[in-house]
């Protein structure tokens, strides 16, 4: 089993990556064999997405050398995905942004039918806005989500109290449960993804076949049902 962690926070070490490191500590105490990639954006610096969309005909893209398509790969390999990001003005960190633009989960459905947590730090207020963003994210790129947190903590802080260590063991196991039953049957992503995928993406997608070549083939390949064929 393989899960990826991404945390968006420019601080390697600042809350979100004590949270997310508890949720890994977490997962590794339930099941020793689960392997964990751990990402931190601010170490890893992703280039701006120029919006060449040669992605879309290709099926890759052309910046190789901070290693954003190398996650992707490791993404749609996993079994569920960890999404963390700091509250930055109502709205998640500008890293994790730039990675949402480079890693093209949505138009290649990445995240189809695997569980994922979502998750946000905030100091003072909208936090909810940038769960909502995050939650988005994972409906629309085929996947659902598990377990949803934000976590109110003071500018450098410890956000790991005991209310945050109970709510952490909870989402962890709920999960980990999630993870299993995914492996025998896996549920579609939910009404948002529907209709995202079916009513927005896939037919601008067939409108403009010539240039959504390589994003056709990847959907298939995510075994979605795909009007190209017809
Ligand atoms: C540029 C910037 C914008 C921020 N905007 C908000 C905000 O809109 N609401 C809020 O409650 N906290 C805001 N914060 C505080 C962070 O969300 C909070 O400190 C977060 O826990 C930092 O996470 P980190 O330690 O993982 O980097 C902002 C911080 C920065 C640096």
């Amino acid at each position: 089993m393989q899960i990826v962690i991404i945390n968006g926070s420019p601080r390697s070490k600042g809350a979100t990556g004590k949270i997310l490191s508890m949720i890994k500590e977490n997962l590794m105490s339930i099941d020793k064999s689960i392997q964990i990639c751990f990402y931190n954006l601010g170490e890893i610096k992703p280039r701006f997405c120029d919006g060449c969309l040669s992605c879309y005909r290709t099926g890759f893209c052309h910046i190789k050398d901070d290693g954003i398509e190398e996650i992707s790969k490791e993404i749609e390999n996993s079994d569920g995905v960890i999404f963390g990001s700091p509250t930055y003005g109502s709205n998640i960190s500008g890293q994790f942004k730039v990675f949402v633009d480079r890693a093209h989960l949505l138009v290649e459905q990445l995240l189809k039918n695997k569980p994922c947590i979502t998750l946000t730090t905030y100091e003072n207020a909208e936090g909810g806005a940038a769960l909502s963003i995050l939650k988005k994210l994972v409906r629309v790129s085929g996947g659902y989500v598990s377990g949803s947190l934000k976590i109110k903590v003071e500018h450098n802080k410890n956000p790991i109290d005991s209310t945050a260590t109970h709510k952490l063991k909870i989402i962890t196991e709920r999960f980990y449960k999630d993870l299993q039953r995914a492996k025998k049957h896996r549920l579609g992503g939910g009404i948002l993804n529907y209709i995202a995928f079916h009513f927005v993406l896939k037919p601008h997608a067939i409108r403009n076949k010539a240039r959504y070549n390589r994003t056709l083939d990847r959907q298939r390949i995510n075994s979605i049902k795909y009007l190209v064929d017809q």
